[in-house]
């Protein structure tokens, strides 16, 4: 066996901790003598990874969109397909939270204070980064003076681009999925008509599930479809 005494500096017994930071990152949550519900693990695990994986989505889409205004297509599709799947876990691990007692959950809920989802840094640089990845999108187009109709229509002698579209795209609906499922998890839990813990009613987050941030991305389709028609009538 080989020496396995910690090299890294920090804290920690191995360099397992010490790199991952292992002490830090398990004391973030409630000791169960400060939980006034045991799901309150539950439900921190669930938001404090969520955004871990939006940090990370962030990073890598404001990577992507570097790469995307300097033209280099081909790395930024890369990172924008690491972003996406990052977007699928925060869906996928929403279901765990429909787990809880819809009754129990009122415990957790005393202790959130005035703590709400308006607040996630992750969902709120989600939210801020995206654009600047729209406008590097619409530079590439302007450069090569196409405009989305024709992109889609000769996909295949711009590749790249028609695979950057695609991305975009799929972005939007994965946030789209992301939030209409949340909205399921908050009916199942709290209900459709109640006021959230930052005095929005949930009627209003129904309102905001399909907000998209390519909407010319979407509208296209509308276009080749009529296109379409015509050609064939
Ligand atoms: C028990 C589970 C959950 C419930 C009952 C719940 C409830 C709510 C409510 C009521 C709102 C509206 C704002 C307000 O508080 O007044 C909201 C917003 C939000 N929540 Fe949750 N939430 C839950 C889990 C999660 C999780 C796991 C995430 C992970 C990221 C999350 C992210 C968000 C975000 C990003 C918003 C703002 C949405 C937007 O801007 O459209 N929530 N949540």
């Amino acid at each position: 066996m080989g020496d396995r005494q910690p090299i890294l500096p920090g804290r920690g017994t191995s360099d397992y901790a010490r790199y991952l930071r292992t002490d830090e990152l398990l004391a973030l949550q409630k000791s169960p003598s400060e939980m006034t519900s045991r799901d309150e693990l539950l439900f921190q695990t669930v938001h404090q990874s969520a955004e871990l994986w939006m940090k990370l989505a962030c990073f890598e889409l404001e990577e992507a969109t570097g790469l995307v205004t300097r033209q280099d297509l081909p790395p930024a599709l890369r990172l924008i397909r690491r972003a996406i799947t990052c977007v699928l876990y925060i869906t996928d691990q929403l279901h765990i939270l429909e787990q809880m007692s819809p009754w129990e959950y009122h415990d957790v809920r005393k202790s959130l204070g005035h703590g709400s989802g308006f607040d996630s840094p992750g969902f709120n640089q989600i939210g801020e980064s995206t654009p600047h990845l729209a406008v590097a999108f619409q530079r590439v187009l302007e450069a090569r003076d196409l405009d989305l109709a024709t992109l889609y229509r000769r996909g295949r002698e711009f590749e790249d681009l028609y695979q950057l579209a695609e991305l975009l795209v799929e972005w939007d609906e994965r946030i789209i999925l992301f939030r209409s499922h949340h909205l399921k998890v908050i009916e199942r839990i709290i209900g459709g008509h109640v006021i959230g813990t930052q005095g929005t009613p949930v009627e209003v987050l129904a309102e905001r599930v399909d907000h998209r941030f390519f909407p010319e991305l979407w509208k296209v389709r509308d276009e080749l479809t009529r296109i379409a028609d015509e050609e064939k009538s």
